[in-house]
């Protein structure tokens, strides 16, 4: 271990030998945190090139099971996104593209640190649950059309340890890191075509969009040599998406976004990542087409109406996806207002998540229990005008010293102007 840490130390390449001797033997505990750690941060300074991240790849996704889906019909699409705040697509796109009669099995994970998490959010829903089996999960996707699971302890058990000590070390931030956790996890899942969402900006991972498209690349490439069809839409985190962070919240605006009514960035994302999964699975000839089905799937009440029935197979309370105002709710609020007239110039994300943390929406530590029902609402957004006592943002919370803590931080959040402010094009570009 030591000659492979000095190798990559130097500048080296790393042969297939060495990337699994040192998987296998962390997994296996052989190796300690201390010296993967060195190699994580050698890694980190001088990188690796495609071949290398494609054998990490490979290593961590042969670190523990692979799912066989063979039993589900259908040609199965599963979406990744790299992260970001407010970011509630899943919740929108699975039972949009179900409805339309696209296979979904996806394995989705809870928040930590400013980011949320799929599970947590569909927890909102009472009784819903996602620690289903293989088999229960493969019978719902037969029979509704879409199951979620939590990730498995035995799905690339390499990027669970990996990643905790990623954590921990400064090291999450590099490219071939990034891309070979998130490709182990979706390779393993057993899905036949994969759509990504890299996220491009402040609340990202990646800054710069070179570092998006650097990163959407080497993630196609590994979904490529895997034989499995991959896309990555590079889509904006400089500001959050939607309107909505919290989880409860958030799936009211998923909710109302598959009544048609939500926000138009969220609404314009979901249908380009919806319009990639469907014409992967063969449904349509066309983005177009696929995009004027997801349309048509929303306008008819189809696509809110496979929701539902996906949230009662998981033993959810869907009475609940057709009265929202019956998710929990936070008991108080407090509106931040705009001290002079302006154009709202920028919202950093990242300290949106942090307001949302602080709430108690989400976890500092993963066993952390969080409050479903908080949350921030964002009233104006980047490009919006505003006259000096507008409502910008409304924080809802339970605890008085949480909101005030979340306001200060939810304010410092926000840059004005004096001039008109144009906001980041939500879709940056597609790699595929
Ligand atoms: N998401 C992941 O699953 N892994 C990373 O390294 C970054 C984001």
């Amino acid at each position: 271990m030591v000659d492979i840490i000095k190798k990559k130390r130097d500048g080296y390449t790393l042969t297939k030998e060495e990337i699994d001797f040192f998987i296998n033997g962390y997994v296996q505990g052989e190796i300690p945190d201390y010296q993967v750690a060195a190699l994580l941060m050698a890694i980190y300074f001088q990188g690796m090139d495609d071949e290398e991240t494609h054998l990490l790849t490979d290593a961590m996704l042969h670190s523990g099971e692979v799912l066989d889906l063979s039993a589900i019909k259908g040609f199965k699409v599963d979406k990744h996104s790299t992260g970001g705040v407010g970011d509630k697509t899943s919740l929108v796109l699975t039972p949009m593209v179900a409805s339309v009669g696209v296979p979904v099995a996806k394995m989705s994970g809870r928040g930590l640190g400013h980011t949320g998490g799929t599970i947590d959010k569909l927890e909102s829903f009472t009784g819903f649950s996602t620690a289903i089996t293989n088999e229960q999960f493969i019978k719902n996707v037969n029979s509704v059309g879409i199951a979620i699971m939590g990730q498995t302890k035995d799905l690339a058990p390499a990027d669970k340890l990996l990643y905790a000590l990623r954590d921990v070390t400064g090291t999450v931030g590099n490219m071939s890191l990034i891309a070979s956790s998130i490709m182990s996890k979706k390779l393993a899942a057993g899905a036949d075509g994969i759509v990504l969402d890299v996220k491009c900006g402040s609340g990202a991972f990646m800054k710069k969009e070179k570092n998006a498209f650097e990163l959407a690349r080497k993630m196609v490439n590994i979904g490529k040599q895997a034989g499995v069809k991959t896309i990555a839409v590079i889509s904006d985190m400089d500001q959050p998406l939607g309107r909505n962070v919290g989880n409860a919240m958030e799936v009211e605006e998923a909710i109302d976004t598959l009544r048609g009514q939500g926000p138009e960035d969220l609404k314009e994302l979901c249908l380009t990542l919806g319009s990639y999964m469907v014409t992967f699975a063969g449904k349509a000839g066309s983005s177009e087409e696929a995009r004027q089905m997801l349309t048509d799937a929303i306008s008819s009440g189809k696509a809110l109406d496979k929701f539902a029935e996906f949230v009662k197979a998981q033993g959810g309370n869907s009475d609940e996806v057709y009265h929202p105002e019956k998710l929990p709710h936070a008991e108080n609020r407090m509106t931040i207002k705009a001290e002079s007239d302006g154009y709202i110039s920028s919202i950093m994300s990242e300290d949106v998540g942090i307001a949302s943390l602080l709430l108690g929406g989400g976890r500092t530590s993963k066993d952390d229990v969080i409050d479903l029902s908080v949350g921030i609402h964002l009233d104006k957004k980047v490009g919006d005008e505003c006259k000096k006592g507008d409502v910008i943002a409304t924080v809802y919370g339970n605890d008085q010293d949480r909101i005030e803590s979340a306001v200060e931080r939810l304010y410092s959040a926000y840059s004005f102007k004096m001039t008109p402010v144009k906001p980041e094009e939500l879709i940056k570009g597609i790699v595929d």
